[in-house]
């Protein structure tokens, strides 16, 4: 095994299902015939086995208002319901829904019953301060059970919940709010990160508070977690153990319609405004649900799965609380970060778990490889059997030291491509049904259907790269954008028509296997996360001393790729302020307007910056200087010089 990052064979090798791991998944390639032959009645089949409705449905799709799908549109359910009541129902109660393991070391289990009847609490304190079905709650938390609590009991009222990463700033969070009209925001008073408590009421505050910016916000709920001082206005906050103290316990689930809106969660896209996405409820848990059980391979009265992704994103929403919680398994559930308060963390919580199946992005994958593999090696891992891979491309490398390290090399790996849009994991190999290749997401899921297009919309041969798109709809599939129809459209459906377009750019080989090759719009992918160039670059601008600004994703080992800015200073500050200071004060601002993690990892101060003749900014041509490449074409920009000027200036 190479100790480098890139390792050519890797790609190459193959790995048939081992034999054992065969014989015992719940995937079976007789899932794939049976897609085909009748998909909807394929995913019928799914949607009645495993979930409990509460009215069943006789129509599985109308797409009749395309792009706006309906799944089961007839049938009535409850998400809450689906997620909890009924495996207590079915003698589960006592199963361990979450061991939860704080920062600072200290630790929770939760069953099913305890689960079940806190999410009941929880829904009538909502239900006390006006929530009713389609209300929109906003949920500002770190890593701690109440954050799944809060969003079942939402769910159980048939409201609508927007979960907002606790990294983003109070105008991020804001915007959200007011995009939304949230009534209430559920957050703590701080959460724990790297052996110190990080305030998120104070941020919470100054979004409801400064500029007379969320308005449609009633009350806040704040659970106490951090301990730290925060400031309180009485009659709107309100301390969560004190509403759950005095709640009603008992809640019955009512059914809502299979479309009843579940959650809004914001993406970012091409322009400056973050997309709202919209997902709805039986078609969303349907799929969840699905891929949880086929994908993850989960045993529920045996696994301990463990997803770490913050449920602040779509993959903390569909495999931290809805797919592991809809099939009845048990997991781990952690609130602190993987190198604290020392680099064997994850390892550590592995061995004391019993860890069978861990899913988690590449990025991590490549920091934890840099460190070696000694600190893994004094942890026993004996229990992982599966391992996944979300967020970006997995580069051959990265995936056989995952296997041979973490999975004892042995253990089958799901490299899982999909969206936030697409809600639930649309490409993957099956574990114990598909001979694995490193670095490629490899095959449609039963029941999806993708092609590979030129820019013109021709399907493309194998062989060749080209766009990502779905073909045909698909139960988890967004609804629309909150509030935007025409953004919709024109993000996702204007360039096909009929095909949904990914925004990723892929090749499918001789195999039929896919590989994903990142994106082709202005959308940047920094470990594992979705940032916008546009949004960056407005942000940047909205400081004094910018005059313009430019943003691209350049490669980054680490972190796939990370933010680089180049910056021309307005005039009349050019000659006073140092660069240094300059970049300094700039990625500070950045980090106050979006959130920490759209901090740019570097700012060039320029004197200009590319530009064609109708005044569009080359960013492909920024990106090579940024990656140190030679640079590409220059011949459409109006002035060639000004790229060997920046170079310089850069390096
Ligand atoms: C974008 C979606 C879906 C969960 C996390 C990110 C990239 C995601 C893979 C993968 C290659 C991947 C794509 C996609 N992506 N998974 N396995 N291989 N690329 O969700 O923030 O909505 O970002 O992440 O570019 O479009 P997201």
């Amino acid at each position: 095994m190479s100790d480098s990052l890139e390792n050519p064979q890797a790609k190459r090798l193959r790995f048939p299902p081992p034999r054992g791991f065969a014989s015992h998944a719940n995937a079976d390639a007789t899932l794939y015939a049976q897609a085909s032959t009748d998909r909807l009645a394929f995913w019928a089949q799914q949607a009645r086995d495993l979930l409990s409705w509460h009215k069943p449905f006789t129509r599985t799709l109308d797409w009749s208002q395309a792009p706006v799908a309906k799944w089961f549109d007839d049938g009535e359910i409850n998400i809450a319901y689906n997620c909890l009541d009924r495996h207590v129902e079915t003698g589960a109660g006592d199963r361990v829904a979450i061991h939860w393991e704080g920062e600072p070391g200290d630790s929770r289990e939760i069953t099913y019953a305890e689960l079940t009847a806190d999410v009941k609490k929880a829904a009538n304190v909502l239900a006390g301060l006006g929530v009713g079905a389609g209300d929109r709650v906003a949920v500002y938390l770190p890593m701690i059970p109440e954050a799944v609590v809060t969003m079942l009991a939402i769910a159980r009222l048939g409201a609508v919940h927007s979960v907002v990463f606790g990294g983003f700033s109070a105008d991020s969070l804001r915007s959200r709010i007011d995009d939304a009209e949230a009534k209430v925001v559920v957050t703590a008073d701080g959460g724990w990160r790297k052996g110190k408590v990080f305030a998120l009421k104070p941020t919470v505050d100054a979004a409801i508070e400064e500029d007379g910016g969320a308005a449609s916000v009633t009350n806040v709920l704040v659970v106490r977690r951090g301990e730290n001082e925060v400031a309180w206005k009485e009659g709107r906050d309100i301390w969560w153990h004190d509403a759950m103290a005095a709640a009603e316990t008992e809640h019955v689930a009512q059914g809502f319609p299979a479309e009843q809106p579940l959650f809004i969660l914001y993406t970012s896209g091409t322009t400056g405004t973050p997309k709202g996405i919209l997902h709805t409820s039986g078609g969303y848990l349907t799929q969840a649900a699905y891929t949880h059980k086929n994908v993850f391979d989960i045993k529920p009265e045996t696994d301990v799965y463990w997803c770490t992704a913050d449920v602040g994103w779509i993959t903390g929403h569909t495999y931290v609380v809805y797919g592991p919680l809809a099939n009845g398994a048990t997991q781990l559930m952690f609130e602190g970060t993987p190198d604290a308060p020392h680099p064997g963390r994850w390892w550590e919580l592995i061995e004391k778990y019993k860890v069978s199946i861990l899913y988690t992005a590449p990025t991590a994958i490549r920091s934890f490889m840099k460190l070696g593999t000694a600190i893994p090696e004094k942890y026993d891992l004996s229990s992982i059997r599966l391992l996944g891979s979300v967020g970006e491309p997995i580069n051959p490398a990265a995936w056989i030291w995952y296997r041979d390290v973490i999975g004892g090399g042995k253990a089958p790996i799901v490299d899982t491509w999909w969206q936030t849009e697409t809600g639930a994991i649309m490409v993957s190999p099956l574990p114990g049904v598909t001979t694995l290749k490193p670095g490629s997401a490899q095959t449609p899921l039963p029941g999806i259907q993708i092609d590979i297009l030129d820019d013109d919309g021709n399907h493309l041969e194998q062989g060749d790269a080209g766009l990502l798109v779905i073909t045909e709809p698909w139960p988890s599939m967004l609804r629309g954008i909150w509030g935007n129809e025409e953004r919709y459209k024109s993000a996702y459906w204007e360039k096909f028509g009929d095909k949904y377009f990914a925004g990723d750019g892929a090749r499918i080989d001789d195999d039929g296997d896919l590989w994903l090759l990142g994106r082709v719009d202005d959308v940047m992918n920094v470990s594992g996360h979705r940032l916008s160039t546009a949004e960056i670059e407005s942000a940047l601008v909205s400081n004094n001393i910018v005059a313009e600004a430019a943003v691209v994703g350049a490669a980054d080992e680490t972190t796939g790729q990370a933010v680089v800015a180049f910056v021309i200073l307005k005039s009349e500050f050019a000659n006073d302020i140092e660069p240094a200071d300059a970049s300094a004060t700039l990625r500070k601002h950045v980090a106050d307007h979006i959130g920490a993690i759209a901090r740019p990892a570097k700012i060039y101060i320029v004197a200009e910056l590319p530009k064609t003749r109708s005044g569009k900014i080359m960013r492909r041509l920024l990106r090579d200087v940024a990656e140190g490449r030679p640079i590409g074409d220059t011949t459409t920009l109006t002035d060639p010089a000004v790229l060997s000027i920046i170079d310089a200036q850069v390096h």
